[in-house]
């Protein structure tokens, strides 16, 4: 979604799929880096390797089900082993905004599942400090509500609409998405329990401390952030 190269992402992804192990159950994020890991596993499954797939997204589901993973659900395993996700913006401290493609609210709820959450990137994706808009998904009726919310909390709230599609994007849970603007975000921890305060938010976009690997495709090689 934003200005990495393919080659750098599918470099990410390849990586982190390197780290599943034969029994795993493995959390599938979603967008186009995430998609490189999700084809990478395939393969290996391909050639041998026994696991089991948790999708983020529709999107996620559908190519785990391409690629030949055998898929299931968070509600049937004991554990998550290892999520592999991307991310729209990660700090120095590893704190993320996610929800470009709106898919932030299972990610979270799979990612932080996980026993280990890789986070694959793009350069484009690392900044020293948040100032990316936060997505939040909302109930579809308290959108308005959310919105001063988020204006009393200092931000701006932006209806995501669709490109393909009269009116607002709807999420695959069936809700709503604010762009919510904050400028720099020196707190991410008290923004994010702020956010999570609000009524009608079903999940925001800021992930705090919830990676613990973080990998960044470059153009001759993978750098893994400390
Ligand atoms: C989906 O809602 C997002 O959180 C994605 O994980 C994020 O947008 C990264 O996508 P790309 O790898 O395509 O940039």
């Amino acid at each position: 979604t934003t200005g990495g190269t393919d080659d750098q992402k599918r470099r990410a992804g390849e990586r982190a799929a390197e780290l599943v192990a034969d029994g795993d159950v493995v959390g599938l994020g979603s967008g186009s880096t995430a998609a490189y890991a999700i084809r990478a596993i395939g393969r290996a499954t391909a050639d041998g390797l026994t696991v089991r797939g948790i999708p983020t997204s529709f999107d996620s589901r559908r190519l785990a089900r391409e690629s030949g993973i055998p898929i299931c659900s968070l509600g049937e395993v004991d554990g998550v082993d290892v999520a592999i996700d991307g991310a729209d913006r990660i700090d120095a401290d590893h704190h993320l905004i996610k929800g470009g493609g709106a898919a932030h609210a299972r990610e979270k709820v799979v990612d932080a599942a996980a026993d280990r959450f890789v986070v694959v990137a793009d350069p484009s994706k690392t900044v020293e400090t948040l100032s990316h808009p936060v997505p939040v998904e909302v109930l579809p009726e308290a959108y308005a509500a959310v919105e001063r919310d988020v204006e009393d909390l200092g931000g701006g709230a932006t209806l995501r609409r669709g490109e393909a599609k009269d009116g607002p994007v709807v999420t695959d849970n069936g809700n709503l998405v604010l762009d919510c603007a904050f400028g720099r975000i020196d707190d991410p921890r008290g923004l994010a329990r702020r956010l999570s305060g609000v009524p009608g938010v079903v999940e925001h976009g800021l992930f705090v401390d919830l990676a613990d690997t973080v990998y960044v495709g470059t153009d001759d090689g993978v750098e893994r952030l400390e």
